[in-house]
């Protein structure tokens, strides 16, 4: 099912919630819409994971993004979903 092998763990503890993963996950979820990755791509939340001073803490994978934000998360999206293979 997951071809991709990878799930996207968003923390909805309050701390990473309202320093940001309350917009990152809209933008995640709109992100994988518009590259036709949403049925591939698992999308869960996860509560807190200690790590809240580092935080909005988003996973993907077994890579930990700490401080994610709005404009760094669509960058993390794309290095983690479109390897771009050049030639
Ligand atoms: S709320 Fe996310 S690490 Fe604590």
């Amino acid at each position: 099912m997951n071809q991709s092998g990878k799930t996207i763990t968003i923390c909805m503890g309050s701390s990473c919630y309202a320093r940001g993963n309350v917009y990152n996950i809209e933008i995640i979820q709109s992100w994988l819409r518009q590259h036709g990755l949403e049925a591939e791509i698992e999308v869960v939340g996860t509560l807190c994971e200690g790590q809240c001073r580092q935080g909005p803490i988003v996973k993907i994978g077994a890579a930990v993004y700490q401080g994610v934000t709005a404009s760094s998360i669509s960058e993390i999206l794309a290095h983690e979903f479109l390897e771009v293979h050049h030639g």
